[in-house]
């Protein structure tokens, strides 16, 4: 994708008061060659180009028939494995409620609550997953530690689930922060799967400390 140059950067000008947070927020968003390349393609979320650039470089949905993806609002993802595997049995689960992608199951609900995976699991009726994705964050705190902790807990539900359905052959995408992954869930990631690596899509932003762990071949 082509960036924007430096001239035609946009500025905010107007009457309206914004606090400076709120102005640099505007201006980012503007700024930002894949928001405004996701409003061309017509997809919900800058986040699109993540999942395109994953999908490409890992083949996540390669023979991918069914996939979950957690953390799924607004949708971006969803429209993504979509697009890809317009066949495909594809779930979408969250917290907050979000537009439909039409072709796809939504689940509004937290992970972390069972009740929720209880209706994952009646959706799926028995249905092994090949592919497991997440980019839940619960919201930042920042204080470092909780905020890694609150988002390990995250991929620890992620990985289980993913243990627990996913079909061999299968694969797990999940999101960490800057440091990667916490020791024992990485051992516990590469003694199910066949590579584990750590990545930085181009399009995430480079001043945000995500990152995404991305595991495949589930050794079933
Ligand atoms: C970065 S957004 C996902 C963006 C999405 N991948 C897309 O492309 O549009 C992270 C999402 O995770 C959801 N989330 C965070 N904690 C969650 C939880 N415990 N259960 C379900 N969803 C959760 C948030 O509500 C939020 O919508």
């Amino acid at each position: 994708m082509t960036h924007k140059s430096i001239s035609d950067k946009v500025k905010i000008k107007s009457k309206k008061k914004r606090t400076h947070s709120s102005r640099v927020w505007l201006e980012r968003q503007l700024n930002d060659p894949f928001v405004r390349q996701a409003q061309v393609d017509g997809y919900r979320s800058r986040a699109s180009y993540k999942m395109k650039e994953m999908a490409e470089k890992f083949k996540l949905f390669h023979g991918a028939n069914v996939i979950v993806d957690l953390g799924a609002a607004p949708g971006g993802w969803l429209q993504v494995a979509k697009k890809i595997k317009p066949k495909s049995f594809i779930v979408g689960v969250d917290l907050q409620e979000y537009e439909d992608v039409p072709g796809t199951i939504k689940i509004i609900g937290d992970v972390t609550d069972a009740q929720t995976i209880d209706v994952l699991n009646a959706k799926l009726e028995g249905k092994k997953v090949d592919v497991v994705l997440s980019d839940m964050a619960a919201a930042a705190c920042g204080i470092a530690s909780v905020d890694h902790d609150r988002i390990m807990l995250l991929l620890e539900i992620t990985l289980n689930f993913g243990l627990e359905h996913l079909n061999k052959g299968g694969h797990l995408v999940g999101k960490v922060l800057r440091g990667g992954t916490e020791d024992k869930l990485l051992k516990r990631l590469k003694l199910h799967f066949k590579n584990v690596k750590h990545f930085k899509p181009e399009s995430s932003r480079k001043g945000s400390a995500e990152m995404y762990v991305v595991a495949t071949e589930f050794k079933g």
